[in-house]
């Protein structure tokens, strides 16, 4: 419903700009219906789905957290208390965001902890390492597009809602009888890694154990299907797991005259996988240096 009102809107929104021409107060009001229909109001995230959100993201040091739309802050507080180098939280509410840095102030973590009146859409999401939020759907769906562009192995972790039709890496299910809006007093939390990009075909030399190996790799957001050949001859892909960069292969078939089982494990860095590969045959196991290149 709220999508077909967005689409007529948006409808209305080019009809106007062409027909109305100069008349640019009449579309900017349009752009500011469609906003609004974007705004989340405020509720808070419950003490306990915050923790989960920390937990299931691994919020530690050594992380940049940013909160889209951080409410009365207490995301980016708690993120600070974990050893998050900094965090930050923007909201389009001056007055939440005035809240925000009076709580911060007083958990005595102000100088990591910032906060901005700011459009969440407008957000450089860049530096940071974790992207909390808990909006609604159609603006997570909206958020889509700028979160895949993110860096490999970004954490996004939500409350409640997923990213359109995007699989979660974790979702995790809590009740919050205390919760006055929502999902029948439970709330959910769903961890997303920004997945490395593994399309297209793969290729390692292992003299020592088959030759020359081929892995062709389909992939939807973290999803693989993987098709792959030893010496020319297919193989038997049993599992292929993508989490951010970490990327791992399970192939089971005869190799050299003798089945094998392979776990290739390895860390996706551009057009490159380095890692190590484990075959066991049941009685011998052996580990060995594994990198793939992918072919132009
Ligand atoms: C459901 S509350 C979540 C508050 C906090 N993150 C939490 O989990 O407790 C959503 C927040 O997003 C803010 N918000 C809604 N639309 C926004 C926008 N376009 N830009 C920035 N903030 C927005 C609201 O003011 C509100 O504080």
């Amino acid at each position: 419903m709220q999508r077909m009102f967005r689409s007529l809107l948006q409808c209305l929104l080019v009809i106007a700009s062409t027909a109305l021409g100069p008349y640019a107060v009449a579309q900017s009001s349009l752009e500011a219906e469609l906003q609004k229909e974007l705004d989340t109001p405020f509720v808070v995230s419950p003490e306990e789905v915050v923790d989960r959100m920390m937990r299931a993201a691994g919020v530690g040091p050594g992380d940049v957290l940013i909160d889209l739309g951080s409410g009365d802050g207490r995301i980016v507080i708690e993120a600070v208390r974990r050893g998050a180098i900094r965090a930050l939280g923007v909201d389009n509410d001056p007055q939440l965001v005035e809240r925000a840095r009076r709580n911060a102030i007083q958990a005595g973590v102000a100088d990591r902890a910032s906060f901005r009146v700011e459009n969440l859409f407008e957000t450089d999401l860049s530096k940071a390492s974790v992207i909390s939020f808990y909006l609604l759907p159609d603006v997570n769906r909206e958020l889509m597009p700028r979160f895949q562009k993110l860096k490999p192995g970004t954490r996004l972790v939500s409350h409640d809602y997923g990213i359109g039709d995007w699989p979660a890496d974790e979702t995790i299910e809590l009740l919050t009888p205390e919760k006055t809006v929502g999902r029948d007093g439970k709330s959910r939390v769903l961890l997303f890694i920004i997945p490395a990009d593994t399309r297209g075909d793969w290729r390692t030399e292992l003299p020592q154990h088959g030759g020359e190996w081929r892995f062709r790799i389909d992939q939807r957001f973290q999803q693989l299907t993987v098709a792959s050949t030893v010496g020319g001859k297919p193989i038997y892909v049993r599992a292929a797991r993508l989490r951010g960069e970490e990327i791992k292969v399970v192939a089971t078939g005869i190799v050299d005259g003798r089945a094998w089982n392979h776990l290739f494990q390895g860390k996706v860095s551009g057009d490159g996988i380095r890692g190590d590969l484990t075959i066991s045959n049941g009685g011998e196991t052996r580990k060995i240096p594994w990198t793939a290149t992918r072919q132009q």
